[in-house]
């Protein structure tokens, strides 16, 4: 693979709209599936994990046709009408497919065998077939040292509503109880100690499941159908939006705005700590329910000095994918930043603490993990002036991403081994990228 070399940059300048979140993505399609009639989804994002979604429900028997300018439509089989696969449904390295999917399968009255790509084969499962061996699923997989790994071998079937308080803060995890949730008989109850992204209770009210979300517990009704929307638009992924608002807060002369973004409060820590820190950010909302679902924004941001700034445990969630773009940030701020409890980074796409500080330090960032404290905590002191190095993605989409805003931010040429990996979620940021520094 050939590196990737770029130099600093006089400033990001411009209007952009970006695809469809992620997130959101791969619940419109899953719920159409499970639902009975067709459902058009515009603008759906042709990144590798969501494509990973599609072709899992094509192996389930689901009719998905491509359309023009991003849209696709969905024939839905309902909750019962998935068939038996033929062979063994590999997902890739999608760890949302993954998850939320054994939601869809627990309900299901065959076996399957699901596989995964190399990096999402070492990532931890646990979390999810525990909560649904409690609902009665059968569950094999990979065991070493007490985790449990892909391939997964499900068999569903009768389900028992449960009460589930989640020991571990994740959104997929919950998504999938959720999921679980529409076979099982009865009411299963779902609290969570930190509130995560809540895509999963949107989507699934969307669709008229029976779903109560109440402050930190969700219930969710089984044995209800499911009905389409008919139509939904997938808004812009404030995942992908975050490079830009970071690299325009930091790259001095830089002015941007994204149209059309998902504002979601539950996505949006990434733009509360900025602007805590001193950026300058306007987010303006245009719907606040899309379609009856989501609200959808425009983000304006101008280039600023930032101050640093303490960004605490319970707000883990609602940036936990930023976390890398922010740690960035933080090098270009005034004092101390700290990130408290970011141990969830251990087990994404890449352990992406040791991804970002290795990459950071040789751009000559003063970052460090504390583990003092009983969870891990990322101290950062600047303001430094980062310097362009040799840097690695690890084969992860958003380390290599962040590197890239770093690098831009920073003085001097920057080389990065390989971009590939970013198509795994954002296969247009160097184009959109190279729009904005024309
Ligand atoms: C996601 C939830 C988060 C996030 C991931 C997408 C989702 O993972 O990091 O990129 O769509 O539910 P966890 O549930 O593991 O926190």
């Amino acid at each position: 693979m050939r590196p990737f070399v770029f130099k600093s940059s006089l400033g990001l300048k411009g209007k952009i709209i970006l695809t469809g979140d992620k997130s959101i993505a791969h619940r419109a399609v899953i719920l159409s599936a499970v639902s009975r009639g067709s459902t058009q989804i515009k603008n759906f994002p042709a990144n590798k994990d969501c494509l990973a979604t599609i072709n899992s429900l094509k192996k389930l028997g689901v009719k998905i046709k491509p359309g023009s300018q991003n849209t696709i439509t969905v024939f839905g089989e309902g909750l019962h009408g998935l068939n038996k696969p033929e062979s063994d449904i590999f997902i890739a390295e999608s760890g949302t497919t993954l998850r939320l999917l054994l939601g869809i399968l627990a309900g299901q009255d065959f076996r399957t065998r699901v596989t995964a790509g190399q990096a999402l084969s070492k990532r931890p499962m646990l979390r999810v077939t525990a909560p649904l061996r409690m609902m009665g699923v059968k569950i094999k997989s990979k065991l070493k040292s007490k985790e449990e790994y892909p391939p997964i071998t499900i068999q569903g079937g009768d389900l028992r509503a449960v009460t589930y308080k989640m020991p571990v803060a994740s959104a997929q995890v919950k998504s999938a109880i959720l999921l679980a949730g529409l076979y099982a008989k009865g009411a299963t109850k779902v609290i969570e100690l930190v509130k995560t992204r809540d895509h999963t209770e949107r989507m699934l009210k969307l669709f008229k499941a029976g779903i109560k979300p109440k402050g930190n517990t969700i219930v969710i009704e089984g044995g209800k159908r499911l009905s389409t929307p008919g139509l939904i638009y997938i808004p812009g992924d404030i995942s992908s939006a975050a490079f830009f608002i970071v690299g325009a807060t930091i790259i001095a002369g830089s002015r941007v705005c994204l149209k059309n973004i998902s504002i979601n409060p539950s996505r949006l820590g990434v733009i509360r700590v900025l602007k805590r820190m001193g950026a300058d950010i306007q987010v303006r909302c245009h719907r606040p329910d899309a379609g009856g679902y989501e609200p959808i924004g425009e983000i304006k941001v101008k280039s600023s000095l930032l101050k640093g700034t303490v960004v605490k445990k319970a707000e883990i969630p609602s940036l936990i994918d930023e976390l890398p773009v922010l740690m960035v940030a933080s090098c270009f701020a005034k004092g101390r930043t700290i990130f408290e409890g970011v141990g969830e980074l251990r087990v994404k796409e890449t352990d992406r603490i040791r991804s970002v500080l290795e990459n950071l330090k040789k751009m000559g960032a003063d970052i460090a993990v504390d583990k003092s404290a009983r969870a891990e905590n990322i101290i950062v002191k600047g303001p430094v002036q980062l310097k362009g190095a040799r840097l690695r993605s690890f084969g992860d989409h958003r380390t290599a991403m962040s590197m890239i805003i770093a690098g831009l931010a920073a003085g001097g040429r920057t080389e990065i081994d390989d971009t590939f990996c970013i198509n795994k979620s954002f296969p247009e940021f160097l184009s959109i990228l190279r729009s904005l520094t024309k």
